[in-house]
């Protein structure tokens, strides 16, 4: 990017909607994403769609806690974990540490400014954290992606995702059964997910992936609004 114009680069530092850098909220996270995910399941997924081992290298793009970095961490041969907030990663490190994983590079940078080598990736992993960026950015943020993976390389992004059709009513039904599942706090978290973060629609996001360069080559919908896309390089 031309160094001149910097000041008009997206802050992406800067928390959205919830506040990751918030002790509070990291401490709880893992619980209350256990209120409606099945995080056994989404390894599951991911294993099949990346098919990862032992000579491969992967990036966590939005690593958070970390559970995902650490548990490919032990099929890879080596995986970075980024996260803009350094009170996630110390969580995140904290679990590799305590599972004596010496593979994993934790850096506190994000989507846009994480800096490796062209083509220097066999697979990335974005889960619920492309929606912190507005659109332009998160095209900006897979063009970044696109460069670092191989080619041949895998892209999985989930994350909150609105259909083409009826996203009013799919955005009400989800806030409903978050609240049943995780009552008042999964419901306040997921009117600031809509209120305050960059969800977008399917079509765009398959535009931005397309227009990338990636090939779609698995999509999954779950809860009407949480998607998962396979992408290719
Ligand atoms: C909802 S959490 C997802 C954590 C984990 N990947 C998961 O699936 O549970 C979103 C994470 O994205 C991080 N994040 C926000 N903006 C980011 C950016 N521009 N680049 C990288 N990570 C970002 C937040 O700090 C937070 O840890």
């Amino acid at each position: 990017m031309n160094k001149l114009a910097e000041n008009w680069l997206y802050q992406e530092y800067q928390q959205t909607g919830k506040d990751y850098a918030s002790l509070d909220e990291v401490t709880v996270y893992d619980p209350v994403h256990d209120d409606f995910r099945n995080i056994d399941a989404e390894y599951k997924l991911i294993e099949e769609w990346l098919e990862p081992d032992k000579s491969c290298t992967w990036a966590d793009i939005g690593c958070g806690t970390g559970n995902f970095s650490v548990y490919f961490a032990k099929k890879c041969d080596k995986l970075y974990a980024f996260d803009i907030s350094e009170t996630m990663l110390e969580f995140a490190k904290q679990k590799a540490r305590s599972q004596l994983l010496s593979n994993v590079e934790f850096q506190q940078v994000g989507y846009l400014n994480m800096n490796l080598p062209d083509s220097s990736l066999d697979a990335v992993m974005s889960s619920l954290s492309l929606h912190h960026l507005p659109d332009y950015w998160k095209a900006k943020a897979l063009e970044n992606i696109y460069r670092t993976l191989r080619p041949g390389g895998r892209l999985y992004i989930y994350d909150v995702v609105i259909p083409d059709e009826q996203g009013d009513a799919a955005i009400q039904a989800f806030i409903e059964s978050q609240a049943e599942r995780g009552g008042d706090f999964l419901r306040e978290d997921t009117l600031i997910h809509f209120r305050e973060e960059y969800s977008t629609f399917d079509w765009i996001m398959k535009g931005l992936i397309a227009r990338q360069g990636f090939t779609l080559s698995r999509e999954v919908t779950e809860d009407g609004v949480l998607k998962r896309y396979l992408c290719q390089k």
